[in-house]
């Protein structure tokens, strides 16, 4: 049972390409909502909507949108970064069987959120928690999710009738897939690679020596040795 947990953590993939569009089993998708909406929340607010959008048309209308997002962030590229994500899909909005906004309505169990009081943001948190218990049950279903953050907020709350007070917090491309692929998207392409868990790892304080030492260590390194690193630390 705890292997399969950890299968599920480490199969997930965000997923573009290998949507089929088939449909998804009404019961299958209402377990995987239910997933999402067993998430933990600050004082139990549970902020979270999720918008289901199977409507062609209303896709279409994004995936427009999410196109012209994505010239402006190509624009804002030079060289071999521009030339790496020109073959890089950012979305499968049509290809996807339905689309998953999951929204943020910090109106929720205010104004006393219990919790919230000193960090606004761990209303956000709770939504995003919701998002990943969605994104590891739809794994476990053999269901792609794609996270798509090419958007401005006001086009999506105007397309969905999104109230002028709520987030939108994701666009999430939900369906059967050919297969998930093994490695990120964004590794095989070049972009950027997963960083060896000993890079991130502190010990009792952020500015410990050890990680001070991979770290830099790390800096001073070509981008070869730590492919070669990260490579190793996957094994
Ligand atoms: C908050 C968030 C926003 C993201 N936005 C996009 C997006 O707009 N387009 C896209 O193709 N992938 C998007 N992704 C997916 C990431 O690129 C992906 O998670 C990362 O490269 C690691 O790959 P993996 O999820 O397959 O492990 C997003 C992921 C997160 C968590």
């Amino acid at each position: 049972m705890g292997a399969a947990f950890y299968d599920v953590c480490h199969r997930r993939r965000d997923v573009r390409g290998e949507f089929t569009g088939a449909p998804v089993a009404e019961d299958v998708l209402r377990r995987v909502l239910s997933a999402a909406h067993a998430a933990p929340s600050v004082g139990m607010s549970q902020p979270w909507d999720f918008v289901l959008v199977r409507d062609p048309g209303t896709r279409g209308r994004f995936r427009d949108h999410v196109l012209a997002e994505r010239e402006v962030f190509a624009s804002e590229l030079e060289g071999e970064r521009a030339e790496t994500f020109s073959r890089i899909k950012v979305e499968g909005i049509l290809e996807s069987t339905l689309g998953v906004v999951v929204t943020y309505d910090p109106g929720r169990g205010s104004p006393a959120v219990l919790g919230r009081h000193a960090i606004a943001d761990a209303g956000l948190y709770s939504v995003c928690l919701a998002i990943q218990n969605l994104w590891l049950a739809a794994t476990a279903e053999d269901l792609g999710v794609g996270w798509v953050s090419f958007y401005r907020e006001p086009f999506l709350r105007e397309l969905l009738g999104i109230p002028e007070a709520v987030r939108p917090v994701a666009w999430l491309c939900l369906g059967p897939v050919t297969h998930l692929e093994e490695v990120p998207d964004l590794e095989r392409h070049g972009w950027r690679g997963r960083r060896p868990l000993e890079a991130v790892l502190h010990e009792e304080r952020y500015t410990d020596a050890a990680t001070r030492s991979t770290a830099s260590a790390e800096r001073s390194m070509s981008s070869e040795v730590v492919e070669k690193l990260e490579t190793e630390t996957r094994r």
